[in-house]
């Protein structure tokens, strides 16, 4: 029977772009999804529909809108227009990304929602004390709500938990609050609202046995929602699905004025995006999720777990969704950064797309993080020392030496053409490949294995220990010394040895393609063949194959590389200087020279002059000044590190004009977060000439004006 499954990740809020743990969650699911599809064989065979799309209802979406002057509908269709750059970037292969915002979770959302209430009786109203802003008219979201943390005292606190000592609490329990949005002190208001009725003990008995049957959940987390669950589930309260307008969201039906909290139709957007998905590709949505042979497969962080164990369930369940005993929810620990958490709301850690731009392969990353993925809900730290030595010693060091010490001899010796036939001459080697082939289908069950349970880790020191074994044959051989000879003996063995490596290098590709698929991709262009799949493991490339000649496939990672994703302002002439001479992958196909940059590819720099209001030194740094800038926008200071300290007191600076880029993403720094960046120049080797020279324009030029 072919398993048909329907995996998605978490769906991110259409607030803004990626940041490098979502990128993260798309690859370890990617890679998953990539592995499935490579069983074809008979018995073996999945049908995968891997699909995504923005969040993008809910109260911080339409604040940030109506902030930006335009509809919330707008503002999630720009933050949707930045999305492909870093799929494709990362060779992230999603068959679709639709929105909660769609025709298709309107009505898949109100329809469940009926059949709770109509069918199920799970839906109740209460009445509740909400804050509601009196200025604004409104009631206010949690987000909406600052105050002071009624745990630690901790001043401007959000209403639902304290960022400073972590604590969880109700908007109403903080102290002094505010309406973020006006100031004003909220007051609380009655209001009607609708529940999902989770503390129904029907909820609570399939949970119970939904949750302990065997092999559905990761243990940690079975532990987890039995805690939530309490004994028999009393611990369980009802779940306000119900917002006030003025709302970013889907209507409740027959409840004039009310909306669904994002968190009811975002799970439903799993399903609108298959939908979707199904109605472009000709496939009947309803036969699919009712088909027994479908799975879904949810990949998740450990942040929005309740909502994915308790609610989500639930709801599937009392809506009539069959697949529900079929369904499956991946967590994942959070990626930090040099062992710091990284912040959503703040947007920190390292750029996805500064990766890119800065010219690194995309396949490092994901080879280095399912190095450190597993199926437990762990957190993972990128550290950069860490990265460049799985990278150059594992990656290159091991995997791609291979074939770029053996192919070339095919190439230039045997005409590209590959010989596993003379086995008199070569006895010794074709022996050997007995024993290295029974070595890798042992370890190709075993890989597999780990594939399936997420245990990527695993799966690649599985395949480095094969790695390990196929150098040490290559290093016995010495095909490098047998090229010396030239007599017909030493031809036939170095023919037989390396064309033995090559097929050794054809199964550790196979065995890496779902972790490093645009490499894959290049190494069977370069053997010749067509493109691998799991069932390619029982195979061997027949005698006389022709292969292309060796052609580059990845280069080491070059540590200076690495800087530029952290504090790259810290000396912002320089590193500016750096990342010009690395050719950008996305630069279009019209840059035929390199370097060489289009009129529209200049402006999209936002040079703007810029007042030094303030500067300051920064405790702690020996580089840096802390810069305050106004850039003739209306009310707002600019803060700007700039890594000029050498050269400048601050009192010289103040009150002067310089120019700055006003467009570049901010960037966390150790001391603050750095909104743009001021240019100045240097030589190119600072040691020799130390000089740093701050731009500063004619007289005339104000703050604000465009320099173009
Ligand atoms: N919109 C909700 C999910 C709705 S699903 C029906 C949401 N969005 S999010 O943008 O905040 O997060 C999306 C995913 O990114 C979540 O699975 C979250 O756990 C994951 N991550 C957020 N920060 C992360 C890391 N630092 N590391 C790894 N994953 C991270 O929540
Ligand atoms: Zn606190």
């Amino acid at each position: 029977m072919t398993r048909k499954l329907f995996v998605t990740t978490a769906l991110p809020y259409a607030n803004g772009p990626f940041h490098i743990g979502h990128i993260m969650e798309y690859i370890q699911a990617d890679i998953w999804v990539r592995f499935q599809r490579m069983q074809q064989d008979e018995g073996k065979k999945r049908e995968v529909h891997f699909v995504c799309a923005d969040d993008a209802h809910g109260t911080p979406i339409m604040i940030a809108a109506e902030k930006e002057g335009i509809t919330p509908q707008q503002f999630v269709a720009k933050v949707a227009a930045t999305r492909q750059q870093y799929l494709d970037g990362f060779h992230i292969q999603f068959d679709n990304w639709h929105s909660t915002d769609s025709t298709e979770n309107v009505e898949l959302s109100q329809t469940i929602y009926r059949r709770l209430r109509d069918e199920a009786k799970l839906i109740t109203t209460k009445t509740v004390e909400r804050f509601y802003d009196p200025v604004k008219n409104m009631f206010l979201a949690d987000r909406n709500i600052k105050g002071e943390c009624p745990k630690c005292g901790a001043k401007d606190q959000y209403g639902d938990n304290c960022e400073v000592c972590g604590a969880a609490y109700e908007p109403t329990e903080l102290k002094q609050p505010y309406s973020v949005l006006t100031g004003a002190a909220p007051i609380l208001k009655p209001a009607e609202q609708y529940f999902f009725k989770l503390s129904d003990p029907r909820c609570a008995a399939f949970l119970q046995t939904w949750l302990n049957t065997p092999g559905r959940l990761q243990p940690e987390m079975v532990n987890k929602v039995s805690e939530w669950l309490g004994n028999n589930g009393e611990d369980l309260a009802d779940w306000d699905i119900s917002r006030d307008a003025p709302y970013f969201g889907i209507p409740i039906p027959d409840a004039p004025g009310k909306y669904f909290y994002v968190w009811l139709d975002a799970p439903v957007g799993y399903l609108a995006s298959l939908k979707n998905y199904c109605d472009k590709k000709g496939i009947t949505y309803d036969a699919l999720l009712n088909d027994p042979a479908a799975e879904q497969v949810h990949f998740i962080g450990k942040d929005i777990v309740s909502f994915h164990l308790l609610f989500w369930p639930a709801m599937l369940k009392f809506s009539g969704h069959p697949i529900i005993d079929q369904l499956k929810v991946y967590v994942h620990g959070h990626l930090t950064v040099n062992g710091e958490k990284m912040s959503k709301s703040r947007g920190t850690g390292i750029s996805p797309l500064r990766y890119l731009e800065v010219g690194m392969n995309p396949e490092w990353l994901r080879y280095y993080l399912a190095s450190k993925l597993n199926a437990k809900v762990e957190d993972l730290d990128f550290s950069p020392d860490d990265f460049i030595a799985k990278v150059n010693s594992d990656l290159i060091g091991k995997y791609v030496n291979i074939a770029s010490r053996c192919s070339g001899f095919i190439s230039k010796i045997f005409d590209g053409k590959l010989s596993f036939a003379n086995t008199s001459a070569t006895d010794s080697a074709t022996i050997d490949y007995a024993h290295y082939q029974k070595a890798a289908i042992a370890s190709g069950e075993a890989i597999m294995a780990h594939y399936e349970a997420r245990e990527f880790g695993k799966a690649i020191r599985e395949i480095m220990l094969l790695t390990d074994l196929y150098n040490q044959f290559i290093d016995q051989k010495k095909p490098w010394e047998l090229a010396k000879q030239t007599d017909s003996q030493s031809r036939m063995q170095l023919h037989a040895i390396c064309s033995l490596a090559i097929e050794m290098f054809r199964i550790l590709t196979l065995l890496l393609k779902p972790i490093l698929p645009k490499l894959a991709e290049q190494v069977e262009t370069m053997l010749n063949i067509s493109p691998l799949l799991w069932s390619d493991l029982a195979t061997c490339l027949p005698d006389g194959h022709r292969i292309h000649p060796y052609s580059h496939l990845m280069t080491r990672v070059d540590p200076k590389m690495l800087p530029a994703l952290f504090e790259a302002s810290s000396a912002p002439a320089s590193s500016s200087a750096s990342t010009k001479k690395v050719p950008s992958p996305q630069s279009s196909p019209s840059d035929t020279e390199e370097g060489v940059i289009s009129i529209q590819d200049f402006a999209k720099v936002d040079l703007r002059i810029a007042k030094i209001v303030n500067c300051e030194h920064v405790e702690g740094s020996d580089k840096l000044l802390r810069l305050t800038l106004d850039a003739g926008e209306e009310g707002r200071l600019r803060n700007v590190f700039s890594g000029i300290k050498s050269a400048y007191q601050p009192e010289e600076l103040i009150g002067k004009l310089t120019v700055m880029v006003a467009n570049l993403a901010p960037r966390k720094m150790k001391f603050g977060i750095s909104e743009g960046m001021v240019l100045a120049a240097s030589a190119a080797d600072e040691k020799t000439s130390p000089g740093i020279y701050i731009l500063h324009p004619w007289p005339g030029a104000e703050p604000g004006m465009r320099v173009s």
